[in-house]
């Protein structure tokens, strides 16, 4: 058996905890699997007397990450602190005293993924990170190994497991997103300040990082439109089903004839289809390329075990020396993307408009939307008492968006909405 490969942690928390308990129970297994073992000699965090499940006195402890990235003990430099400032230069230093990189850190890849490529790519290093977008589901892979002899049109993911959880709660309860958010919370399913999950933030870093894979483009974190979940209620839900769908934060990217298309926001997807059927806390991504059509992958996109389990994929490929440039293409020959202008973007639509119910109003809204040619492919009005709100829920035809939110802001300034309009895209798969 050939020498073990000597790694060097940062950070201990859920997924560096994770992963030192994995290679422990995994030892044989992927020794037998790489044909040698995989020895993390080196570990750094803040606190050394944090209970972490394991003795932290069977490995050299660095309190400064940067000093551990650049030991010479280490052959592989893992990075699971999070955040783009020390984990950044961390990163740095270990590619540049030439260790190879591992890290779940899909802020830093999404923000500096280019240029860290390029350095590794510099000194014959990996720079690996399928822990980075979806977790346990190998979607890296897929997109850089698995479909690389395909033209991928799009990728579609539900890629955060706190957004998709609170979404799933407040269909089955009936509760609104913020009971479901403080339960979250105390659950541990949610961090005390939620608003990367729940604003879209974090399904915005994977998406910049699954469209850069898809179309060899480097990541553009700025050209992804960022829209979160706290403004959906119990009532969209509820209609959207009787609709024949189900509303779920997506991460879509796509290489249209204008551009990327890179886009997150709460989406109506048909029931029946696979991402509907991405319930609670699971991830969901959908691909599509030219030869092999679509495919579809669910699993676990975070928690200790998963993440672990991508970190270890990356690690077992370095131990069996496969090295693959880290966005599939050579650094230098990363495009930059156009943007796609998103208001030239045809879709259909569902609009909810909160009304007194008076006459007129019901005209007005009409004629806004056949003022900007948008035509209505169904409605419903719950009526109730005279002069008391009522909701007036319409879907659109294929409309250009720019004008269905010309047509929205022209319903509010003519005073016919007592509450801002809810506009949902609909989303075909
Ligand atoms: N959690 C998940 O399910 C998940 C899923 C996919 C990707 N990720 C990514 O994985 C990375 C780690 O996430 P996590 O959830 O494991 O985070 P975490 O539980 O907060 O752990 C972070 C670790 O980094 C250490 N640390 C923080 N600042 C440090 C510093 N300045 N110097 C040395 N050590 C420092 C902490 O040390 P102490 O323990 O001593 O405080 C802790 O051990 C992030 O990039 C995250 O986005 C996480």
């Amino acid at each position: 058996m050939k020498e073990p490969l000597r790694i060097g942690i940062a950070g201990l928390g859920t997924v560096g905890a994770g992963l030192v308990k994995l290679l422990t129970e995994n030892d044989e297994l992927i020794a037998a699997r790489c044909g040698r073992r995989i020895e993390v000699v080196a570990v750094a965090a803040r606190d050394h007397k944090k209970d972490r499940g394991f003795s932290p006195s069977r490995f050299v402890w660095f309190k400064d990450p940067v000093e551990l990235a650049q030991s010479a003990d280490i052959q592989v430099f893992v990075e699971l602190i999070g955040g783009t400032e020390v984990a950044g230069q961390a990163v740095e230093a270990a590619l540049q005293s030439g260790k190879h990189v591992v890290t779940a850190n899909k802020a830093l890849i999404a923000a500096r993924g280019a240029d860290l490529a390029a350095l590794a790519e510099k000194w014959g290093l990996s720079l690996n990170f399928e822990a980075a977008a979806a977790g346990g589901i190998p979607i890296v892979k897929a997109l850089r190994e698995g479909l690389a002899g395909n033209d991928i049109t799009r990728v579609v993911g539900i890629l955060n497991g706190t957004c998709n959880y609170i979404l799933t709660q407040m269909e089955e309860t009936g509760r609104s997103f913020a009971e479901v958010l403080s339960e979250a919370q105390a659950l541990g399913y949610a961090e005390a300040d939620p608003t990367l999950d729940v604003g879209g933030g974090d399904t915005a870093h994977k998406l910049a990082l699954l469209a850069s894979l898809a179309f060899g483009t480097v990541p553009d974190m700025d050209g992804v439109y960022t829209q979160g979940i706290e403004r959906i209620s119990p009532i969209d839900i509820g209609f959207a089903r009787e609709f024949g769908h189900r509303i779920k934060l997506l991460g879509i990217a796509s290489m249209t004839p204008a551009g990327l298309e890179a886009r997150v926001h709460p989406a109506m997807v048909p029931l029946g289809t696979p991402l509907a059927d991405v319930m609670g806390v699971l991830n969901g991504v959908l691909t599509e390329s030219g030869a092999a059509g679509q495919s579809v992958f669910e699993g676990r996109g975070a928690g200790g075990g998963p993440t672990a389990s991508a970190v270890a994929s990356d690690l077992i490929d370095i131990a069996r020396g496969t090295r693959i440039a880290p966005f599939g293409v050579p650094s230098s020959a990363l495009k930059t993307p156009r943007r796609a202008n998103l208001g030239e973007r045809q879709g259909t639509f569902y609009l909810r408009f909160d009304v007194l119910d008076k006459s007129g109003v019901l005209a007005t809204i009409a004629k806004c939307l056949a003022d900007m040619k948008v035509s209505i492919e169904s409605m419903i009005q719950r009526g109730r008492a005279p002069d008391e709100k009522v909701g007036i829920v319409i879907i659109t035809h294929d409309a250009r968006e720019a004008d269905v939110i010309a047509a929205i802001k022209a319903i509010e300034a003519a005073g016919a909405v007592v509450e801002p309009p809810c506009m949902i895209r609909m989303e075909r798969l």
